[in-house]
């Protein structure tokens, strides 16, 4: 028995988010060919993107983490964000990249660009892996995007199911029999 078993379907290979890893890697170097940016990501979903992304972009960046919670053990997102670890350095002044691993309701992504934009950075762009915009529930405008995805509860390459399957190396679908019931939020 592994975590693959739980795994209903692949929605994304290993070989295509490897693909459009490198892709997004090749435009953040070109977009920021004359700065420093900071990374700036939220964990713990955001891990293996990140880790991808930054070795994937040939520039002189930092990176700095947050983790901010709005689930916790809930299927549903409760609009209600907590931050659980602060950024470690300023960002006064300095080129921001968020770096997220799904963009669901939008209402995370909102809180995180209100708290950055009072601290003042020389700009602040959006590189997300997953879009899934079928259930925003807020304006964002993403300006690095991997993939748009369908309303399904998905799990892997970060990405959990109650801290479960973030180590699957693709983005897939639960079997329903995992979770007992209706597919979880987000
Ligand atoms: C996930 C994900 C985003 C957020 C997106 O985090 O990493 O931060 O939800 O959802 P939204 O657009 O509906 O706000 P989660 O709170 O599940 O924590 P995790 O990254 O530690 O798994």
């Amino acid at each position: 028995m592994t975590i693959h078993d739980d795994v209903q379907e692949v929605l994304l290979t290993e070989d295509q988010i490897r693909g459009r890893v490198a892709e997004l890697g090749v435009e953040l170097a070109h977009d920021y060919s004359d700065r420093q940016p900071v990374l700036v990501s939220v964990l713990k979903g955001s891990i293996v993107f990140l880790a991808d992304l930054i070795r994937a972009t040939e520039l002189p960046l930092s990176v700095d983490l947050m983790e901010l919670s709005s689930y916790g053990a809930a299927m549903e997102s409760s609009g209600q964000v907590r931050i659980l670890k602060d950024l470690s350095g300023s960002i006064e002044g300095r080129d921001l990249i968020v770096v997220e691993d799904i963009i669901d309701t939008g209402l995370t992504l909102n809180y995180l660009l209100r708290y950055l934009h009072e601290r003042t950075p020389a700009s602040v762009h959006i590189c997300c892996l997953l879009d899934k915009p079928a259930r925003r529930l807020t304006d964002i405008h993403i300006d690095y995007r991997g993939f748009t995805i369908p309303d399904r509860f998905v799990v892997g390459y970060g990405l959990d199911f109650d801290e479960h399957y973030r180590n699957l190396p693709y983005i897939g679908v639960l079997r329903p029999s995992v979770y007992g019931g209706a597919e979880p939020r987000t």
